[in-house]
C-alpha cells in the first residue's frame, strides 16, 4: 500500500474519539506522524495507544483548543517531537443544544470558543511555519448544520458557519504561499449524535432527510481527510466537501 502521507506532522484535534479518532488511525496508517490532540486524556491517551500498537506514529498531546496557551503549547509539544507541522485537522467539537428562546450565554459562548476560536487559534499556530515551508494541508470540521441551519442548535450553526468563513478567507490568504485550505460538513454515527440517533422523537424524521437512508460509519468519513490532506488535493482550496448520504445536496 502507498503510504500518501508518509512522514508528514500531522495535528488532529478532537482525536479523542469518534471521527478525529479514526482520522488520527488513517493518517498513520498513510505514515503520517500523528498528534493525537483531545482535551479528555484518557481518550487520547486510547487513541494513541490504538495507533502505536498498530505500528504507527502518534503523540497524545491533551490539549484544550479553546484556550490559547494550550494551544500554543500542544503545537510546540509536536513540533519539538516531529518537526514542523504539515497538516492540521481542526476537528474538535462540542454541542450545547436547546431552542433560541432558552438558550444562554454560557451554551452559545462554549461552542464558539471551541468551534471558531479553538480553530483559529490552531490556525495561528500552525501557518507561519507552513508560510515558511511553502506547502501545507489545512482542514476544518463544520457542518450541515452550518450550511442549512438547524432546529435547537443556533449557536452550533452560527459556530459552523463561521468555520466556513475560515476556510474562505485562509485559502484566500494562504494561497500565495501554496497552502490549501478545505472543510468537511460530515454525518456519522459517533458518541455526538447518539440522541438524534437514538431518540423516538428525532431519528424517523432525521433519516428521511438523508436519501442514503444510514449513518455512515466514522471510517467513511475519515478517507475524505486522507484526500485533502494529501499530494493529490494540490488545486482545491477554499471548498467544502459534503460527507453527509446527500443530506445537504441542492435541492
Ligand atoms: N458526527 C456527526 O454526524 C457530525 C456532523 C457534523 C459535524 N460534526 C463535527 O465533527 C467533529 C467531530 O465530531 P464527532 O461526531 O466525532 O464528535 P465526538 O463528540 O465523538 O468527538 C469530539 C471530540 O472532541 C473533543 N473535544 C471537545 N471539546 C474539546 C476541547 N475544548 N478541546 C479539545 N478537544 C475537545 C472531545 O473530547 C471528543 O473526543 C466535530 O467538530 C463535530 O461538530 C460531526
Amino acid at each position: 500500500m502507498t503510504e500518501v502521507l508518509k512522514d508528514r506532522v500531522a495535528v488532529v484535534t478532537g482525536a479523542g474519539q469518534g471521527i478525529g479518532r479514526s482520522i488520527a488511525e488513517r493518517f498513520a496508517k498513510e505514515g503520517a506522524h500523528v498528534a493525537v490532540v483531545d482535551i479528555n486524556e484518557e481518550l487520547t491517551n486510547e487513541t494513541t495507544k490504538i495507533i502505536t500498537d498498530a505500528g504507527g506514529s502518534a503523540i497524545a498531546v491533551v490539549c484544550d483548543v479553546s484556550s490559547r496557551e494550550a494551544v500554543n503549547a500542544a503545537a510546540a509539544k509536536t513540533v519539538e517531537q516531529f518537526g514542523p507541522i504539515s497538516i492540521l485537522v481542526s476537528n474538535a467539537g462540542v454541542t450545547r443544544p436547546a431552542m433560541l428562546w432558552k438558550m444562554t450565554d454560557e451554551q452559545f459562548d462554549l461552542v464558539h470558543d471551541v468551534h471558531v476560536k479553538g480553530s483559529f487559534y490552531w490556525l495561528q499556530a500552525v501557518t507561519p511555519a507552513m508560510r515558511e515551508a511553502r506547502a501545507g494541508n489545512i482542514i476544518f470540521t463544520t457542518s450541515g448544520a452550518g450550511l442549512i441551519g438547524s432546529v435547537g442548535q443556533i449557536n452550533y450553526s452560527v459556530a459552523k458557519a463561521g468555520l466556513l468563513g475560515m476556510t474562505r478567507s485562509a485559502a484566500r490568504e494562504l494561497a500565495p504561499y501554496n497552502i490549501v485550505v478545505n472543510a468537511v460538513a460530515p454525518a456519522a454515527a459517533t458518541p455526538m449524535t447518539e440522541t438524534i440517533r437514538t431518540d423516538e422523537r428525532f431519528k424517523e424524521k432525521y433519516l428521511e432527510g438523508i436519501p442514503m437512508n444510514r449513518w455512515a460509519e466514522p471510517d467513511e468519513i475519515a478517507g475524505t481527510y486522507v484526500y485533502l490532506a494529501g499530494p493529490d488535493c494540490s488545486y482545491l482550496t477554499g471548498q467544502c466537501l459534503s460527507v453527509d448520504g446527500g443530506r445537504t445536496m441542492v435541492r
